[in-house]
C-alpha cells in the first residue's frame, strides 16, 4: 500500500504523540508508526517528574484536563544526606514555579485519547519499521501492519523511536558525532501499595548509595536505588529490597517510606548520551532519540517536550510560508537546552551515587557539596531553576498555541 503525508512521525512515546498533536492544531498532517502495542505503550512505567513548562504546554495543546484533576503539585524537594533531610523550596527561589508528579504513561495515555478524536492515523504493532531517502525531499517510511506492506511518502521524517529505535542507525556513518558517558550504576525501580509518607521527593546519598523517594498518586509510592547497572532483578526478594529502601532512607527525624506490596519492579542501566546535529536531511530527531540523560535530573521526558515544540514551530513555519530558517536551526536551538540538561543531570547524578572507584576524598567532596547547596540560597536557586524547568527556547506562540 502506498500513501503520502506531510509529516511521518517514527515512534508514539511522548515525543512522537506530543509532535502529532502540535502539528494536528496547525492543520499539518502526520501519521505515527509505532512497533509496540497500544497496551504495552501505556503501561510501561518510566517517568514521573513534569517541569512547569511541560506542564503548561500540555495544557496550552488542550490535553491537561486530567493533568490539572490528577496531578501531584510539589513546591519543593528535599535532599537528604548524613540522615538529615534538607528541604529546598522551588516556590520562594524561582517566583512562585513547581513541578508536577504525573506518570508518564498516565501523559502517554492523555495523548493517544487525543490522537484517537482527531481520526489522524496511529499504527500501533507496526513490523519491519525502516527510514529511506533521507536525503531527498520525499524520505519514506516503510512497514509491514497486520499482512499490508506499506510505503508512506513524506515531506519530512520525526525520529521520536527513543534511543533504540531505527532513525538514528539509518544516518550515514561519519554524518553524526556522539558525545557518551556510562555510569558504573543503574536504578533498581519499584512501585509499591503504599501511601507517600513524605508530600514531596526524597533524594538521599547514604554510605551504601544512593536512593529516591517518589510518588505516583495519594496510594502508590515510587523508590528507587542505586545498584550495580547489570544487576539481575531476581537477586532482590521484596524483603531485601525494603530492607535496603530504610536502611538508606531513613532519617533521624524519624521519617521513612511507608512499606507496602511491590507491583512492579525493574533495573535500568544509566548513560549520559547527544548525536549532533539533531538532523539529517529530512530526517528530524527529537528526544530520547537524539540524546539520553541519566533520570536522577528528572530531564528527559522534559526535553522531549521541549524538542518537539522547537520543531513544531520550524515546521509550521515551513507550511505556512515555505521558510527553512528554523527548520536549519533546529539542531542548535535544542542542544543549547540539552547540554544543559545534560549538565544538570550529569552533576545531580556524581553529587549523589557512589562509584565503584571513587576514594576516600571523593565522598567527603560530595559530602561538602550537599552541605554547600543546602546551606548557601544561591547554590539551592540554582538547582530549583534548573530543576523547574530552565526557560523555553522558544514561545508557545511561534508554535501556533
Ligand atoms: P520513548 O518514550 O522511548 O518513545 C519512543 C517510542 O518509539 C516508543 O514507544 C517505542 O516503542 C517506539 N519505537 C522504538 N523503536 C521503534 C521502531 N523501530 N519503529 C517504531 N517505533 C519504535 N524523564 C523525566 O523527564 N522525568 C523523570 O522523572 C524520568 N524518570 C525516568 C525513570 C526511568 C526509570 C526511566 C527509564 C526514564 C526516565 N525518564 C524521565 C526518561 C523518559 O522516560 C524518556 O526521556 C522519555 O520516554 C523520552 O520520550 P521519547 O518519546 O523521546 O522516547
Ligand atoms: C519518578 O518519580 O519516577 C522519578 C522522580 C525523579 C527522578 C526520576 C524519576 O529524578
Amino acid at each position: 500500500m502506498h500513501h503520502k503525508t506531510q509529516v511521518g512521525i517514527v515512534g508514539a512515546g511522548p515525543a512522537g504523540l506530543m509532535l502529532g498533536h502540535l502539528l494536528h492544531l496547525n492543520g499539518i498532517d502526520s501519521v505515527i508508526v509505532e512497533n509496540r502495542s497500544r497496551e504495552y505503550v501505556i503501561d510501561r512505567v518510566r517517568a514521573g517528574v513534569l517541569e512547569q513548562g511541560t506542564v503548561d504546554l500540555l495544557h496550552a495543546m488542550g490535553v491537561g484536563a486530567r493533568l490539572r484533576q490528577e496531578g501531584l503539585r510539589h513546591d519543593g524537594v528535599f535532599i537528604s544526606f548524613l540522615e538529615q533531610r534538607h528541604h529546598i523550596n522551588f516556590g520562594e527561589l524561582t517566583g512562585g514555579k513547581a513541578i508536577t508528579v504525573y506518570g508518564q504513561n498516565e501523559v502517554v495515555k492523555d495523548l493517544i485519547e487525543a490522537r484517537i478524536a482527531t481520526s489522524r492515523p496511529l499504527y500501533f504493532e507496526a513490523d519491519h519499521v525502516s527510514v529511506d531517502a533521507l536525503d531527498s525531499s520525499s524520505p519514506v517510511i516503510r512497514f509491514r501492519h497486520g499482512d499490508v506492506d506499506h510505503e508512506l511518502q513524506c515531506d519530512v521524517i520525526a525520529g521520536c523511536d527513543g534511543f533504540h529505535g531505527v532513525c538514528r542507525p539509518s544516518v550515514p556513518a561519519g554524518v553524526l558525532t556522539m558525545y557518551e558517558r556510562v555510569y558504573p550504576f543503574g536504578w533498581l525501580g519499584i512501585l509499591a501499595e503504599a501511601a507517600p509518607s513524605c508530600d514531596e521527593l526524597v533524594y538521599t546519598l547514604h554510605e551504601r548509595g544512593f536512593a529516591l523517594f517518589s510518588m505516583r498518586s495519594p496510594t502508590i509510592t515510587r523508590l528507587y536505588l542505586q545498584v550495580p547497572p547489570d544487576e539481575p532483578i531476581e537477586r532482590w526478594s521484596d524483603e531485601a529490597i525494603w530492607q535496603e529502601m530504610l536502611t538508606r532512607m531513613a532519617t533521624r527525624d524519624g521519617w521513612k517510606p511507608s512499606v507496602g506490596r511491590i507491583v512492579q519492579k525493574s533495573v535500568t542501566p544509566m548513560r549520559s548520551f547527544v548525536a549532533t546535529p539533531m538532523r539529517y536531511g529530512r530526517l528530524f530527531l527529537a528526544g530520547d532519540a537524539a540524546h539520553i540523560v541519566p533520570p536522577t535530573g528528572a530531564k528527559g521526558l522534559n526535553l522531549a517536550a521541549s524538542d518537539v515544540l522547537v520543531l513544531a514551530r520550524a515546521l509550521k513555519a515551513f507550511y505556512e510560508n515555505g521558510q527553512t530558517e528554523w527548520l536549519d536551526t533546529y539542531s542548535d536551538v535544542c542542544l543549547r537546552r540539552v547540554w544543559k540538561a545534560q549538565r544538570f543531570s550529569w552533576w545531580m547524578t556524581s553529587t549523589l551515587h557512589r562509584a565503584p572507584d571513587e576514594s576516600a576524598f571523593d565522598h567527603q567532596r560530595q559530602i561538602a557539596d550537599l552541605d554547600y547547596l543546602t546551606s548557601s540560597r544561591a547554590a539551592m536557586t540554582s538547582l530549583a531553576e534548573q530543576y523547574v524547568g530552565l526557560p523555553a527556547e522558544v514561545s508557545f506562540e511561534s508554535a501556533g498555541l
